[in-house]
């Protein structure tokens, strides 16, 4: 070999080594949400600051609005690394078999955002995201989107009200349990297919927080909305396991504190966005906005007596099933109790030994 190619190999090499290490890592974050919704914003924040601290090694490619794939395919793409990063729903953890998330879904479980805090930050919320570590997947920190409330093109003012009428949920078994507690038919159907479903008929009503009604909408497809709030609606931010675990240790540490401000971001203007989109629909004057009156609400969560034995019975029946202390216990027997006021038709355990969600009659 001649000294000039030598030298024009070795120039080469040192060339593509040097532009392998300028090349940038890539992280295809994924959703199916409109940018301006809170985890379409945090998601902004996260790739601002993730890209600031890692002095640009670090590129943070979004595709919002089911760009890149649907609900499924989303964890299906995740778990293959065919994307990096996630921010599903708290409800759609079902199909990847790690159903204690929809613990979550319990109606009336969470008073407010601070008592929801209160299990996302500590013990139990940790367990939840770690649980995720068998499927290949790395939980990274939980974001806020709001309470739910209920649409439809009718009045829902009292359960009779939701008898026969097909509500889209989201794909978790306690949401679907909850929609049959109330006399309707669930149907599960992925986010990016809701408003053509709602505009087509072929599903009457839905439930989600007042965010995502309105980016997408749905407003414009249905003329009557409570404002129940009878359940919460939030997401875990993941990533793939393998991919995480191999990147160099400083980017990883760079890309936590980008997460934890993400995170900080998010859960500030979760709520002023709600109100602001419900703000902004009640003024389309397309929807009718329901307030339901304390005495609806009371009829909605059943007479008193009835109510504080079915929570008894529920309790003694979650204690049985998941044995104090453990993990899922705490969480289902909060859940039964709260659930248990708000329906007394239906109970929903979430089982320590199967990690499954169960669902029970009245006693
Ligand atoms: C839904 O499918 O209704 C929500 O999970 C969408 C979302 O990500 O907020």
């Amino acid at each position: 070999m001649g000294f000039a190619r030598t030298i024009a190999i070795v120039s080469a090499c040192v060339l593509a080594t040097s532009a392998l290490a300028d090349d940038p890592i890539v992280i295809k974050f994924s959703h199916v949400v409109a940018p301006d919704t809170p985890k379409g914003q945090a998601a902004e924040k996260f790739k601002e600051l993730a890209e600031k601290y890692t002095d640009g090694k670090v590129t943070i490619q979004i595709y919002p609005n089911s760009q890149l794939y649907k609900d499924k395919e989303e964890l299906e793409s995740l778990q293959l690394g065919s994307v990096q990063m996630l921010a599903p729903s708290l409800a759609k953890f079902g199909p990847l078999g790690a159903r204690q998330f929809e613990a979550f879904d319990l109606p009336c479980l969470f008073p407010d955002r601070e008592a929801l805090h209160r299990v996302t930050d500590g013990k139990i919320g940790k367990e939840l995201l770690a649980s995720l570590d068998s499927k290949g997947i790395i939980g990274l920190d939980y974001w806020d989107n709001g309470f739910k409330i209920f649409s439809a093109n009718s009045p829902l003012k009292t359960v009779d009200d939701f008898k026969g009428l097909k509500m889209r949920v989201q794909s978790s078994k306690v949401l679907e349990a909850q929609m049959r507690a109330l006399g309707s038919i669930p149907q599960v159907m992925p986010f990016s297919e809701v408003y053509q479903g709602l505009q087509t008929g072929v599903v009457d009503g839905t439930e989600n927080p007042p965010s995502n009604m309105y980016t997408q909408k749905m407003y414009e497809v249905q003329t009557n909305a409570t404002i129940s709030r009878h359940g919460y609606l939030g997401y875990a931010v993941i990533v793939n396991k393998r991919f995480w675990e191999g990147l160099p240790e400083d980017i990883r540490a760079q890309l936590e504190k980008a997460m934890a401000e993400a995170t900080e971001y998010n859960n500030e203007v979760a709520k002023k966005d709600n109100d602001d989109a419900l703000a902004a629909m009640e003024a389309t004057g397309k929807t009718d906005f329901y307030q339901p009156t304390n005495a609806e609400r009371a009829a909605l969560q059943g007479d008193g007596a009835r109510l504080r034995r079915d929570a008894r019975t529920h309790r003694q029946e979650a204690d049985r099933r998941n044995p104090p202390g453990s993990r899922h216990g705490r969480i289902a027997r909060l859940g039964c109790a709260r659930f248990s006021r708000a329906h007394p038709t239906a109970i929903f355990f979430v089982s320590r030994r199967s990690n499954d969600t169960k669902i029970s009659g009245p006693p």
